[in-house]
């Protein structure tokens, strides 16, 4: 990976209806890693945007008696409205209707066709709508009476059409070459054998034109086709960085991306076709895409069409912003699918927020306010628990960045939530109260390691739940230049006084 700078990006969304919380699980993972390496004193750039093109788009405007870009333009505001609820820090958010994609796109289009990548034949074969993809003969089933893609479940119809192609099959060699010589490209490991196997199987050409719709961009000098909406969304990820002008300072920064976060169901596009469009045209292929689980409800995947959507603005009015991104980061495996449900959402706000690191701070703070006056020194003593709960902080923290670099957000989480729970048995088992009278100096201690504990698991917690997190470390007056993770590498976050601040209730434990 390339260090100090790091370009992130979630999927871009298909504006056809709204949101659902399998859109805001995928943002909220992309959001927690550029968060964690901004902590990280990297410099981030993370990308989200909605995928506007297409005959899926088309067909929803037209339904919704609407011209495509306006229809576009009122639910794509939605999207972007969803990045605030969700209190993404994204850099950019891009629309594939905007000038600078045209531009781009154009671009690595012409490249193809220069380096004789593309040529023109007839598509006769299926397709679904709803996944924008091509199916092969074997992939397709009947299912109540209708063709459906044995992959996805989507219905099929189809399509006979004049079509440019990309001449994918003569990449199967060089991609394989490319994930042995790249072993992270792919993560996680089960994805990578996924890919590495379909590729093995054999690859065909790959239409990349259509003619029968309009809805997309032109072919350069060829107004009948439409460009596929998989190489034009794809391509979004260079178009924000200014591509083609490869002189651009963002494209010099963050090029090649450092990871894509997507869904499984997009792999096939993100670590098969995408790496190839970009070899052929000669541009480096991104370091990583990291496909993550569905989100189920019931058995099935949450989606518009299924008809099992769960409304995170209504998660989020209900039960909190920081609530739903702890639920969803911690509950949901990312490696593979995950249930979720309202009583697990309040299992956990109850178990891990309120009950644990909610109520480690509360505690601490209210007898810092109550019986120190808001403020802390320390004596250079440090007892046989002290040291205990320093040492055992210190291997649980150790992996930190590896799990994190590595996309084991669920790791990462365990840890840190351990690290909660040994400092609230701490300070049971140390009983600071009732040194009040006998040794004040000893239970300064006390607080101050608890209160230094407080401040480094906030930082942890800080890319997951930020709102809570920033109120922790303002009302601990820690300044904004050391709110990073640079005392993994061995400081303190407090010298020696600590003045704190009044906090309110972090989280409000959910009683029936
Ligand atoms: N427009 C394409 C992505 C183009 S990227 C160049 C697309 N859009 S989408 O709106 O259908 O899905 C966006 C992301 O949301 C995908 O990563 C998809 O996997 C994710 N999710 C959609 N439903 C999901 C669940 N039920 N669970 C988890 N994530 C899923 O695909």
């Amino acid at each position: 990976m390339k260090h100090n700078n790091f370009y992130i990006t979630t999927p871009i969304y298909y504006p056809s209806g709204q949101p659902h919380m399998g859109h805001a699980y995928s943002s909220i993972l992309a959001d927690v890693f550029a968060r964690f390496m901004r902590n990280d004193n990297y410099k981030v750039h993370f990308l989200t945007g909605t995928d506007e093109h297409g005959l899926k788009i088309q067909r929803a405007a037209e339904k919704a008696g609407l011209d495509p870009l306006i229809f576009c333009n009122k639910i794509s505001k939605i999207f972007n409205d969803l990045t605030k609820k969700l209190n993404l820090s994204n850099d950019d958010f891009i629309r594939t209707t905007e000038k600078r994609h045209y531009r781009s796109v154009n671009d690595l289009w012409s490249r193809l066709v220069k380096s004789g990548d593309i040529y023109l034949s007839k598509y006769k074969g299926w397709y679904s709508v709803s996944d924008e993809a091509y199916y092969n003969e074997n992939e397709i089933i009947e299912k109540n009476g209708k063709k459906v893609s044995t992959f996805s479940g989507s219905s099929v119809e189809w399509v006979e059409e004049e079509s440019f192609f990309f001449k994918l099959s003569a990449w199967e060699k060089k991609l394989l070459d490319f994930y042995n010589k790249n072993d992270k490209f792919i993560l996680p490991i089960s994805r990578r054998n996924e890919v590495i196997n379909f590729v093995k199987s054999g690859l065909k050409d790959l239409s990349v034109s259509r003619t029968s719709f309009t809805w997309g961009i032109k072919v350069p000098n060829n107004n009948k086709h439409v460009i596929y909406v998989w190489l034009d969304a794809l391509t979004n990820y260079l178009s924000a960085l200014n591509f083609p002008n490869t002189n651009d300072s963002l494209y010099k920064n963050f090029w090649p991306a450092s990871l894509h976060v997507i869904g499984k169901d997009i792999l096939r596009f993100h670590a098969i076709y995408w790496p190839a469009f970009l070899l052929a045209a000669d541009i480096k292929p991104p370091n990583r895409v990291f496909g993550h689980g569905w989100i189920l409800s019931g058995d099935e995947k949450m989606s518009k069409s299924k008809g099992n959507i769960l409304n995170p603005l209504e998660i989020i009015n209900t039960y909190g912003i920081d609530e739903l991104r702890y639920y969803l980061m911690k509950e949901v495996s990312h490696g593979s699918d995950g249930n979720i449900s309202l009583k697990g959402l309040e299992n956990c706000i109850n178990s891990d927020l309120a009950n644990n690191y909610g109520n480690l701070c509360q505690r601490v703070f209210s007898f810092v306010k109550n019986n120190c006056k808001n403020k802390i020194n320390k004596t250079n003593d440090i007892s046989n628990s002290d040291k205990k709960l320093i040492d055992k902080t210190k291997l649980l923290t150790s992996n930190l960045r590896n799990e994190m670099n590595n996309q084991n957000l669920n790791n990462y989480i365990k840890s840190v939530i351990n690290i909660c729970f040994l400092t609230n048995k701490y300070i049971n088992d140390e009983e600071p109260w009732k040194l009040k009278n006998t040794d004040i100096k000893k239970m300064n201690n006390i607080l101050h390691l608890a209160l230094e504990q407080i401040a480094k698991i906030s930082i942890f917690f800080d890319p997951i739940i930020p709102n809570a997190t920033t109120k922790v470390l303002d009302a601990l007056n820690v300044k904004s230049q050391i709110r990073n993770l640079s005392f993994l590498d061995g400081n303190n976050i407090f010298n020696n006084e600590i003045k704190i601040n009044d906090i309110e209730i972090l989280f409000k434990k959910i009683t029936q």
